[in-house]
């Protein structure tokens, strides 16, 4: 079955083929990164009016470069949510109108879904069961997958998402959006030890986290060190560095315990933060101990993509599921 994938729920618009038989043949994205970098984040209405300029010249791209036809696709699956409901309606108007013309079914997919299963479009993909950490822009969520869609929540955020507290600390660090890969290097000059961040909720059991103390943390070493004569580029690397060894050790103990407490031997890492070389790291390190393996996927498919959105979709077509008539934009949808 060939599919063509669709993403469009924030500012990436993201395209791939992928075919049941053969794997991932071609995948294509655009990122509006640069359009929304004055604004300080992304802004709804132009991110869904570039996704309609964007999305058709990128389904031509993937489709020549794969050496295929329109009239090959023989499924069309998009992000139906979570997300911005106007960039989400974008990529599932033109998800119906081309399954449409075609005559082929279309299926609106759970973002998130594709993030866990981007992993498996890699060399050596992990057998079920597993757990999985997923750490996005707005999610920060702990699952124990048993197979496509038989997912069992074990702990989440009960605040700020893991790439959110990235991103902001960017801002406070003068950097600009998205803050995660920028907070990334600016640590890579940092100095081990100058400055120790908390490890929130560590210290008590279950598997649920919080990121927004760590945020205020920040806050207040940034004012502090500000208030002290200046915020020098040493300081803010330093900065940097604590912050981001405490979200990667916070969120190393979790994954350590959930694997633990449901005896797993495979942890996977999904979503923009497991893109974070000092996380993969981290995770590798701890997994080394318990004798269990890490997965994740090639950094270009831990941020948004089309390619994890036509596998999810892929796996849900094969079982049979399909959207109907209606296009699906669900803005706010838990897994
Ligand atoms: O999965 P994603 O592309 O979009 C959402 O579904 O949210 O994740 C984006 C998030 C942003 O917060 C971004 O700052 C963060 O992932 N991110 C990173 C890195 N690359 C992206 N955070 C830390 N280190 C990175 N290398
Ligand atoms: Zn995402």
């Amino acid at each position: 079955m060939l599919i063509l994938g669709i993403e469009t729920s924030c500012d990436e618009t993201g395209v791939a083929l992928y075919d049941s038989e053969q794997g991932l043949l071609a995948h294509a994205l655009f990122s509006q990164i640069d359009m929304h970098a004055d604004y300080g984040g992304v802004v709804p209405e132009l991110a869904s009016r570039d996704h309609v300029r964007k999305l058709l010249p990128l389904c031509d791209q993937v489709l020549a470069d794969a050496g295929r036809i329109r009239g090959d696709i023989e499924g069309i699956t998009y992000t139906a949510g979570p997300g911005l409901v106007g960039a989400l309606m974008v990529g599932g108007s033109v998800a119906h109108a081309l399954g449409f013309a075609l005559g082929v079914p279309v299926l609106g997919v759970h973002h998130m879904e594709g993030h866990l299963l981007a992993p498996m479009l890699e060399d050596n993909p992990p057998a079920f069961p597993f757990v999985a950490l997923l750490v996005s822009g707005g999610h920060t969520q702990l699952v124990l997958v048993n197979g496509i869609g038989e997912y069992e929540m074990l702990g989440e955020s009960v605040d700020d998402a893991a790439g959110e507290a990235f991103d902001k600390t960017a801002k406070m660090l003068g950097l600009d959006y998205p803050g995660g890969p920028r907070v990334a290097a600016l640590a890579e000059n940092g100095t081990e030890g100058r400055y120790r961040f908390p490890r929130p909720m560590t210290d008590r059991p279950g598997l649920d986290f919080s990121f927004s103390g760590l945020k205020t943390f920040t806050l207040n070493t940034v004012s502090a060190a500000e208030k002290a004569g200046g915020l020098d580029d040493q300081t803010r690397a330093d900065i940097a560095l604590a912050f981001e060894a405490a979200v990667v050790d916070t969120l190393t103990i979790k994954c350590r315990r959930a694997l633990e407490q449901t005896c797993s031997k495979r942890l996977v890492i999904a979503g923009g933060v497991s893109a974070n070389k000092r996380l993969r790291a981290g995770m590798e390190k701890m997994a080394d101990k318990l004798g269990a393996g890490v997965f994740y996927a090639r950094p270009e498919f831990c941020t948004d993509n089309g390619a994890m959105i036509a596998y999810a979709g892929c796996q849900r077509m094969k079982a049979g599921q399909r959207d109907g008539d209606r296009i699906v934009a669900v803005p706010r949808w838990p897994m």
